[in-house]
């Protein structure tokens, strides 16, 4: 298995890629993102008037998608440490929807500027998978989440059939990495491969969330396998 790369190294990543990338994952997932998004937002059941807050937010779609539930009253707050996709957001913000109440922070997921018991609820779009402390980032999620809150943290899933990992292994490789080649990226785009095979299973990232302090946590595969989504949340049901 290839070696944790550094946080700087990810981060330049993401700068690099930030002016393709909604264009690529609209490509990618021929548009299908977007209904995942949504299922992981539903999952955090957000109520008007909420502070949510969507981590590794990228250039804002889940913010977006989570802002919308919260209005009126409520807000959203993207945290990222990419500069590049911090401004993209802003700009789509502006451009499309600014009417919803957004803020984007640049920081550490890893060591989020954010007091304890801040946020109503929490999402996570393809984050986890690319911080380089898995256990630290579920701690700063529970330690910014309100007593009864819940977090959804999307990613890719290792599927249990054969021919789905087969599937998986052939579209990133053979669509995906071709793909980003055409825009200059084959390198950044290559990363996705050995991150997921790095990225603990199911029953792991249950077992961490937990050990984080969450009461409960649930790891749901969607998309065929392709997908998950982990929900945690600090109470018991
Ligand atoms: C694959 S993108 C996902 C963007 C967005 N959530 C989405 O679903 O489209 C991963 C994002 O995580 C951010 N990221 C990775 N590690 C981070 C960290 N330690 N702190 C803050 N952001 C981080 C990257 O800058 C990048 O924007």
């Amino acid at each position: 298995m290839s070696p944790t790369p550094l946080s700087s190294d990810i981060q330049a990543i993401f700068n690099r890629i930030a002016p393709v990338y909604d264009d690529l994952n609209q490509w990618l997932s021929l548009g299908q993102h977007q209904i995942w998004k949504r299922m992981a937002v539903k999952w955090v059941n957000p109520q008007p008037g909420d502070v949510g807050l969507d981590l590794c937010c990228g250039s804002g779609d889940l913010a977006r998608l989570l802002a919308q539930q919260v209005q009126p009253q409520g807000k959203v707050v993207g945290v990222d440490f990419s500069s590049a996709q911090l401004a993209i957001a802003h700009h789509r913000q502006m451009t499309q929807y600014a009417h919803l109440t957004l803020e984007w922070v640049e920081g550490d997921v890893l060591n989020l500027p954010f007091e304890a018991a801040t946020f109503d609820c929490a999402t996570m779009g393809y984050g986890l998978r690319n911080v380089t402390d898995i256990p630290r980032c579920l701690q700063e999620i529970y330690r910014v989440l309100k007593p009864n809150a819940r977090a959804a943290i999307l990613d890719f899933h290792q599927p249990q059939q054969a021919w789905m990992q087969t599937f998986q292994k052939w579209y990133l490789r053979s669509v995906v990495v071709p793909v980003a080649q055409h825009y200059g990226l084959t390198d950044e785009y290559a990363y996705i491969t050995p991150s997921l095979e790095r990225f603990p299973r199911g029953s792991e990232q249950v077992k961490l969330a937990v050990e984080a302090g969450f009461k409960q946590a649930t790891h749901y595969p969607i998309a065929a396998e392709l997908m998950s989504v982990l929900v945690v949340s600090k109470v018991s049901p």
